[in-house]
């Protein structure tokens, strides 16, 4: 497929201090588009200037909630060279959700070809201070101007682009985090393992009630037991727990995460033992009374590596490792944030 393209004849001001980027407020001069219908497939696929776009007010995305997203970033390296972390990871990953979403698969090698043209265009929007990045964020939504609750039979993909800092306020300081009791993200069968905004429409009314609470974000239990442990939302939860490193197995209700994986492969690397198991909440308590509860970390694209100080399950307040960053937690951080801005050797060929 041809990629056009249109450059912006009025640029932005770039941030002026990169210290002071948040995650997700500013946007790039540029974005990509592409079109779907079922006479040509995927098609039309140009680089324009970011701007809003016109579309029905009965588009099928404003009413069903057929979209699927996903969150990658390129890094700026300290000789200036830009670099993206896994991104076949993640267009594999987003086929997968459209595939639940009924949302037509694209040719991902054509996908990541564009995405590199777009952040050439893009370059300079990419920021030089260790610790912020260029967030990519590529969408697609149904655009067929109807109310019939079926799959759409017209789609728009874009990718638009956010300088950004770090996704909590308070970078690599702990969070809380309260695990949800009352409410459920996902079921079997359901869509939890996709990267569909209705997961995280689901998933806000319990994220106020912890926010009202001092938390930053709630950990979700399975929708069945209502007890193992699943993800936060916004990243995968990991828990060293003695000698063991357990994070939630696979099991369609969690998203698949690529900075878990690459935290299992890292750790693993290492000689840790690492489980992708069931865990029920009741063995964290367990281990937090027996003292055996070490340390705990989400993962994320967004989020990187995120202590986690405080956890909140009904009336108990567990406190880990003192509320500082542990010592895996650490290393695991300092290994990845390494690679993913070039001060530590890409052992595992994850850079593009
Ligand atoms: C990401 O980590 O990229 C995500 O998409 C999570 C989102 C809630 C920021």
């Amino acid at each position: 497929m041809e990629l056009k393209i249109e450059l912006t004849r009025q640029p932005k001001e770039k941030p002026a201090d990169e210290n002071k980027l948040s995650f997700g407020h500013i946007f790039t001069d540029h974005m990509f588009v592409m079109d779907w219908d079922k006479e040509h497939g995927w098609h039309d696929a140009k680089i324009v200037p970011f701007a809003p776009i016109l579309m029905s007010p009965a588009a099928t995305c404003l009413h069903y909630g057929q979209e699927v997203f996903e969150g990658m970033k390129a890094y700026r390296t300290e000789s200036g060279e830009i670099r993206l972390f896994r991104p076949q990871e993640n267009f594999r990953r987003m086929n997968e959700s459209h595939d639940r979403i009924c949302i037509p698969k694209f040719d991902e090698a054509f996908l990541l070809e564009a995405l590199k043209k777009l952040i050439e265009i893009d370059a300079d929007w990419v920021p030089h201070t260790y610790g912020t990045s260029l967030y990519i964020r590529p969408f697609t939504i149904g655009t067929e101007e109807s109310l019939g609750a079926h799959s759409s039979t017209k789609y728009k993909f874009l990718i638009i682009m956010s300088p950004s800092g770090a996704y909590y306020e308070g970078g690599l300081a702990p969070v809380k985090i309260y695990v949800e009791t009352k409410y459920v993200r996902a079921t079997p069968g359901g869509t939890g393992f996709a990267k569909t905004g209705g997961n995280y429409a689901a998933s806000l009314k319990a994220q106020d009630v912890a926010a009202e609470e001092g938390y930053s974000q709630v950990l979700w239990l399975d929708g069945v037991h209502r007890k193992y442990v699943e993800e936060v939302g916004a990243m995968n939860v990991f828990f060293v727990l003695g000698d063991e490193i357990v994070t939630p197995e696979l099991d369609g209700s969690i998203l698949s995460g690529i900075t878990r994986k690459s935290a299992v492969e890292i750790l693993r690397s290492w000689g840790y033992k690492v489980s992708e198991r069931a865990l029920d909440i009741q063995e964290l308590v367990d281990a937090y009374h027996a003292g055996t509860l070490k340390e705990a970390f989400g993962t994320g694209t967004a989020a990187v590596i995120s202590p986690i100080g405080e956890l909140k399950y009904n009336d108990l307040v567990m406190e880990i490792n003192h509320n500082e960053i542990g010592e895996i937690s650490q290393r695991l951080y300092d290994e990845l944030t390494g690679i993913q801005w070039g001060k530590v050797e890409d052992r595992f060929n994850w850079i593009v």
